[in-house]
């Protein structure tokens, strides 16, 4: 675990072995911060800046080497640029963070004194430089035996000049309990579908609701058949690993929140995907072990809320089955009826997030739930239209949608809206049952799935996101390692933080 700390006076009082500052573009050394760094390093700041071999363009990194003097016993500075400094907000200093750790990382440099500076406020700064730094240590190695990337960083000093001490301490504690909770879903969508069963996904949720002080109920087959969830118990069918719903709650000491508004955060848990007897092509199909990454989404956020404390309740659903093909395997052409009473003609059961979801959200609103977000690794279709950039977005409120694309920009995630108009629900029609679970060949696939789970909600508004590009990174990035991403937890936090 990393240890932090926060300077509220000069970075020169910081007990680090390197040093690491934000430079933004095309700036001269004038103020105070880059002044002492300049004086530290005889001149070598202004140098390297004035001879434009270093512009401060986002990404571009400078190490100076220099002799310790005085109190600081750091002999390193990295020069992190970070662009322009009206586009430099709050979550680019997660970036900002993140790319030091790794950097320092690797020279097996085990403490930073980080000098993010910027204009946001002390504890916004100090929550994303801790959480930016803890995020960027996330590795894939569980499992290796030898050659494990166990070079880390163990300390972050935030030097925040004229900060209030109690700002400092308030952002880094949020800072941890985000970035922590990030990897704990970066982890669930990690392990291997051996391991993390539907079963073993419900005992980690278990575990984590005990850790931080959330109720956990799990309902388990019979239950779910009992409540009439024939939708996802269909697909469960197929798989000798039995289905467990996961319901984990948050309930404030004193609410705040609008009287009688309860948020419901919905996730598919596919742990793994073969397509069913739909079955998917062996090439790539291993990357189908992240299609719990929607639920993972949901335990990691509702762990974040629990060590945040908002004022307002939290539900989160998972759903979380295996799809598999065995004897007992639902067909294409099968017809199913989910828990609102709507029936369901299969024919495709590889389109199997939208056939557990629909029964994952038509419980959470049975529970009481007026605002539903679900989140979903559901469409090849978005990674087609939005690669891994834009997460896509679509709902049955348009202020409800708008607020979370706003919260994403807050956060630093990016969303992208996709319409979901009434000719496209009339494309999932079917002949014989009330609706179909997949839609015209090659047409609007992000969107069928959309207006699919659409049918089984109510009177909540609700929004779903299509994670399928951006829950997985397939490169490494200077903050960041390759594989999950635990994306859209904070623009979720942002939104139970705006709810309040
Ligand atoms: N889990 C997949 C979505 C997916 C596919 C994510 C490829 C990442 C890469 C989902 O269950 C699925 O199989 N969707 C089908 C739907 C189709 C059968 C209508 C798809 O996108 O091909
Ligand atoms: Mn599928
Ligand atoms: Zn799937």
């Amino acid at each position: 675990m990393m240890k932090f700390q926060g300077i509220t006076g000069s970075f020169t009082e910081a007990n680090a072995e390197a040093l690491a500052v934000a430079v933004f573009k095309g700036e001269k050394v004038s103020d105070r911060a880059l002044k002492d760094l300049d004086k530290l390093t005889n001149g070598l700041v202004s140098s390297i800046i004035k001879t434009e071999e270093f512009k401060g363009d986002a990404g571009q990194l400078a190490l100076l080497r220099f002799a310790p003097a005085g109190n600081v016993k750091a002999s390193r500075l990295l020069l992190v640029g970070v662009g322009d400094e009206g586009d430099y907000k709050a979550p680019s200093v997660a970036l900002l963070a993140g790319t030091a750790t790794r950097y320092f990382r690797k020279l097996n440099v085990k403490s930073i004194a980080l000098l993010p500076r910027g204009k946001s406020s002390a504890a916004e700064v100090a929550q994303h430089a801790v959480q930016g730094s803890i995020t960027s240590q996330f590795e894939l190695d569980k499992y290796k035996t030898k050659d494990k990337d166990d070079k880390k960083v163990n300390t972050l000093i935030v030097c925040i000049d004229g900060a209030k001490p109690a700002d400092l301490k308030t952002g880094i504690s949020r800072g941890q309990a985000i970035g922590e909770s990030i990897n704990f879903t970066r982890d669930l969508a990690n392990e291997p579908p051996n391991i993390l069963t539907p079963t073993e996904m419900a005992k980690r949720a278990q575990a984590m609701s005990r850790d931080v002080g959330l109720k956990c109920e799990i309902l388990d087959e019979a239950k779910m058949t009992k409540l009439g969830m024939g939708s996802l118990m269909s697909v469960s069918q197929g798989s000798s690993q039995s289905a467990k719903m996961i319901i984990v709650s948050y309930t404030p000491t004193k609410s705040t929140g609008k009287k009688g508004d309860l948020l419901a955060l919905v996730g598919k848990g596919i742990t793994f995907d073969t397509g069913g007897i739909s079955i998917k092509p062996a090439e790539g199909m291993d990357a189908m072990k992240y299609d719990m990454s929607g639920g993972a989404t949901v335990l990691g956020a509702m762990r974040a809320i629990a060590k945040l404390k908002p004022s307002i309740p939290v539900m989160g659903v998972v759903a979380a089955v295996e799809n598999m093909p065995d004897g007992n395997a639902s067909r294409p052409s099968d017809v199913v009826t989910a828990m609102n009473g709507k029936t369901i003609e299969i024919l495709n059961t590889d389109a199997e997030g939208r056939l557990i979801l629909a029964d994952a959200v038509a419980y959470a609103e049975r529970q009481g739930a007026t605002r539903i977000v679900d989140m979903a690794t559901l469409t090849g279709a978005v990674i087609i239209a939005l690669g891994d950039i834009n997460t896509g977005i679509m709902g049955n409120d348009q202020a409800f949608v708008d607020e979370i694309v706003d919260c994403g920009k807050e956060a630093g995630e990016n969303f992208w809206q996709l319409p979901v108009s009434l000719e496209y629900s009339k494309q999932i029609k079917s002949d014989i049952a009330d609706i179909k679970n997949i839609g015209p060949r090659g047409k609007a696939g992000t969107i069928m799935g959309a207006v699919f789970i659409q049918e089984f909600v109510d009177k909540a508004k609700w929004a779903h996101l299509d994670i399928a590009g951006t829950a997985w990174s397939d490169s490494v990035k200077p903050h960041q390692a390759k594989g999950p991403t635990g994306v859209a937890i904070r623009t979720l936090l942002k939104l139970v933080e705006r709810s309040q």
